[in-house]
């Protein structure tokens, strides 16, 4: 917990300044908002640690020097070196002085030895955001965060922005500190009362963006396609109707000028309900250049999420395919997008399953603003019961290129993710779940990062001067943690199976007869579903080379997406040797089999970590435990009963 005893300190305990505070630093550039927090946290790091900061020309030598050399606003970037006993960061923005600041914070006393050639430092894209799925009243089902697993919102209590925004800012710190520079406020799915958020109640808004800036975040809000209908009682939303242009406009130009530097709108469209241009025969480049030009005088941006298919499927239809469905609406709209409309596109072509393909719809659209979408809360991985450690699927994701050979290297301009915070004391529910956020802030940065070694910054921060012991059981626990989820949960890519509206366990059948188009066809031969071109719905087929043929075959297919890509005979033999049931056989009893053992190296740890957090999670050990068995057995018993097929090595099943 912090000082104030409120809520943890995550990675930013006081002790993770302690080489920083303890040293001469001299910050020199003009004061302005950013800078007044650089030389906030430096003073405060040294009340604490008995450093100083010094005026520039004071008889002492510096040891930190922090200097903006430029009032470039828009860089983020910083330079490093250590000669003659001085360390020194410069940057030609505000930003990065910051972010070099934190930089130093997390090399601790390394920052301080020997030399240091000259290094730089650049975000490799320029937004790193996180979407808050948090409603301002009470959704009747949904709640106060949608998909929230860490108590309330942030930033809206009792229908309305909270008063005391201290914990806000505490947070604009900690996304700084990871090098998160965006934050949408409130839900994709805007209802009636978050719809006012864009007019009547702007003000709000603009409170929380005041306890964002000094920490170079800036704010965005979600915005509801039919608002010139709802807020303005205009008789239509059609984007090409002059009337409904000059609403937004005007809109747009009062929110400006309550936030000068306000990010932008986010758009869910034509989406699981929410209005959108189709209603008018419009095309979604249509909606998104619309806002794109509102915001355009001010420098803002439209996030137009790409998550649009059918959700009222017949599952007897076999021929529509959802994971169709984003790449087909979009890639004809190719080009056709403002410079300043940003496509966001979820990073599988589901719904943050914990086994997907990269989609397809990333790398299709050359000529059009991209951001991943990520899903850091952890909807269908989770919950943020599970300890379930993201950093190597995301890495993953980032690393592949679905365009192939043809790849020039770009996966996208922008990472987004859904926000995994809450007003809960630890912030995540979990507090394990907090190497999320950070992880998720630091790919942001650097896409080719190695996960392991930032979660390795995420342990060093959060646990300063941690023991070895400390520090490989973290890694215990969480290294594999994604790995031993997908074990007992949902198998070879083939998703879902997970109990209906809520998410949270197992359910196989859960969605197999419903409309929203996520189906197994388990059946008492074979499971999965067929997506090649030659005999399924030719999704396969939506990929570049070589991956449209390496997935078009069952022969090819890597074993950990066969089942979304293909229905295979139980018997049919993976490349790793096992037939697919006894895989999943197999699987489930090694996945709880890891969750025992994690349990098991969490209790040791228990004199090395603070009471309170040792206790809530192995609370939610003991959850996960009881969830991983019940995974097990219902799909086990499950594939048994289907199939028929005894365990090869005659394991208890149902
Ligand atoms: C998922 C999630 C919804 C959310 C939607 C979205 O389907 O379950 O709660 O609204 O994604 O991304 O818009």
């Amino acid at each position: 917990m912090t000082d104030s005893g409120d809520f943890d300190a995550a990675w930013l305990p006081p002790a993770a300044f302690r080489a920083v505070g303890g040293r001469r630093s001299l910050v020199r550039a003009a004061a302005g908002p950013l800078v007044d927090t650089v030389y906030g946290e430096l003073a405060d790091a040294c009340e604490r640690f008995g450093g100083r900061v010094v005026r520039d020309g004071a008889a002492e030598e510096p040891e930190l020097v922090l200097e903006l050399t430029g009032d470039d606003p828009g860089d983020e970037g910083f330079a490093l070196e250590r000669r003659d006993g001085t360390t020194t960061v410069t940057a030609s923005g505000a930003r990065g002085l910051l972010y070099g600041l934190f930089h130093v914070v997390r090399l601790g006393e390394d920052a301080f030895h020997g030399e240091r050639a000259r290094e730089t430092h650049r975000p490799a894209l320029a937004t790193r955001m996180l979407d808050h799925w948090d409603n301002v009243a009470v959704h009747p089902v949904m709640g106060q965060v949608e998909r929230g697993y860490a108590g309330g919102s942030l930033f809206w209590a009792d229908g309305r922005a909270r008063g005391d925004l201290d914990r806000v800012r505490a947070y604009g710190r900690l996304l700084a500190a990871c090098g998160i520079n965006a934050v949408a406020v409130n839900n994709v799915n805007v209802h009636e009362t978050e719809a006012h958020l864009l007019t009547d109640r702007i003000g709000e808004v603009a409170a929380i963006a005041d306890a964002l800036r000094p920490y170079g975040v800036r704010t965005h809000l979600s915005v509801t396609f039919a608002a010139p209908m709802v807020l303005g009682s205009l008789p239509t939303a059609d984007p090409l109707d002059g009337a409904v242009r000059g609403w937004w406009a005007e809109a747009t130009r009062r929110v400006y000028e309550e936030i000068g530097d306000f990010g932008g709108y986010v758009v869910k469209a034509d989406s699981e309900g929410q209005p959108g241009p189709f209603a008018y025969g419009r095309s979604h480049a249509d909606g998104a250049n619309m806002l794109a030009a509102a915001l355009e005088p001010y420098g803002g941006t439209v996030h137009w999420r790409a998550f649009v298919y059918d959700h009222h499927q017949d599952w007897r239809d076999r021929r529509t395919d959802r994971a169709r469905a984003a790449y087909d609406h979009f890639t004809p709209l190719d080009g056709e997008f403002a410079a300043n409309a940003v496509l966001q596109v979820k990073h599988g072509p589901m719904d943050f399953q914990v086994r997907e393909p990269v989609s397809p719809l990333i790398g299709a659209v050359p000529d059009t603003r991209l951001a991943v979408e990520l899903q850091v809360t952890q909807e269908y991985t989770g919950q943020q019961r599970h300890v379930c450690w993201l950093g190597p699927m995301w890495s993953e994701a980032l690393r592949f290129r679905p365009d192939g050979e043809v790849s020039t290297g770009r996966l996208a301009d922008g990472l987004v993710a859904v926000s995994n915070a809450g007003d809960d004391p630890f912030w995540t529910g979990h507090p394990l779940a907090q190497a999320n956020l950070y992880t998720f802030g630091r790919l942001a940065w650097d896409p080719a990062a190695d996960p392991r070694a930032v979660l390795g910054e995420w342990i060093a921060l959060t646990h300063p001067g941690a023991e070895e012991r400390l520090v490989a059981g973290l890694h215990a626990v969480l290294d594999g943690s994604w790995s031993t989820y997908e074990k007992y949960t949902a198998p070879l890519g083939v998703g879902f199976m997970v109990q209906p509206g809520h998410h949270y366990g197992p359910s196989v059948d859960g969605y197999e007869y419903s409309p929203w188009g996520t189906y197994h066809f388990a059946d008492r031969d074979g499971v999965g579903v067929d997506r090649s071109t030659a005999t399924g719905t030719g999704y396969a087929g939506q990929y570049a080379k070589p991956w449209s043929e390496v997935y078009e075959s069952p022969e090819t297919c890597p074993d950990e997406l066969l089942l979304f890509f293909h229905h295979v005979p139980y018997g049919h033999v993976l490349h790793s040797g096992r037939t697919v049931i006894q895989h999943i056989y197999d699987t489930h009893f090694e996945g709880v089999e890891e969750v025992e053992e994690a349990r098991r190296v969490w209790a040791g740890l228990a004199d090395l970590v603070e009471p309170a957090r040792h206790a809530r999670v192995a609370e939610r050990f003991e959850e996960q435990l009881r969830s991983a068995r019940e995974w097990r057995d219902q799909v086990n018993s499950y594939f048994l009963r289907k199939s028929g097929v005894p365990d090869g090595r005659g394991r208890t099943i149902y």
